[in-house]
């Protein structure tokens, strides 16, 4: 059979590098593909210090292509310091497997996303974050396309679960049209939180069930 990957993108997606989670990671993100609602899980180590990476791990929902392209961005980024890592593209990262499919770059964005999410996971729970723009509910929606729903592969938002956001005095009210004992209840509370309890100026995030 004809692959339509290079040698070294399967290599790559056959013995992927830093697969797994880190327990009490500094930095985490999991991101969705608005392409092909695939996802991906990036966890980080940093150094207080110097602000260098020294562990990355990742856990892939995707195709080969993000398998590969989740391994060698790890590889990348394990060594730089954030400001560095930040500068890693989809562009380096399919480079450095010798090239992608043209139909497979979403695949390559996807993983990318993923290590600038965790990173900036890191800065918003460390209070490095440098642009403070006041937290409005355009800011929380646009969180919240990145929390998926298990119940169709696609984001909270677009699958139309967000009943309504309230931002006002340091506190997000978020409802979810779901029933509080629905079997992914928790899950989706717990990714939510984590997408908006690090905002720089809020004090509190409250997540109600409203079916
Ligand atoms: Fe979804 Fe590649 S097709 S990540």
């Amino acid at each position: 059979m004809k692959f339509p990957y290079n040698e070294k993108v399967l290599e790559h997606f056959r013995n992927p590098r830093n697969v797994g989670s880190i327990e009490n990671s500094d930095g985490k993100s999991t991101e969705g593909s608005p392409a092909c609602g695939d996802m991906v899980s990036v966890y980080i180590k940093v150094d207080k210090g110097t602000k260098k990476i020294e562990d990355i791990k990742f856990e892939s929902y995707g195709c080969a292509s993000n398998i590969a392209t989740g391994s060698i961005i790890t590889e990348l980024a394990k060594g730089k310091t954030l400001e560095e890592a930040k500068k890693i593209d989809w562009k380096e990262a399919s480079d450095a497997l010798g090239g992608l499919p043209k139909i497979k770059t979403h695949c390559s964005v996807l993983a990318v996303d993923g290590l600038r999410a965790a990173i900036a996971n890191y800065e918003e729970k460390h209070g490095l974050i440098k642009e403070r723009v006041p937290t409005t509910k355009e800011i929380v929606l646009k969180r919240l396309r990145h929390v998926m729903n298990p119940l169709a592969g696609l984001d909270l938002v677009r699958t139309n679960l967000i009943d309504n956001v309230k931002v006002e005095n340091g506190t997000i009210d978020v409802s979810v049209s779901l029933p509080e004992d629905h079997q992914f209840a928790t899950n989706i509370r717990e990714e939510i939180l984590e997408k908006l309890e690090n905002l720089w100026d809020v004090d509190k995030v409250v997540v109600r069930f409203t079916v």
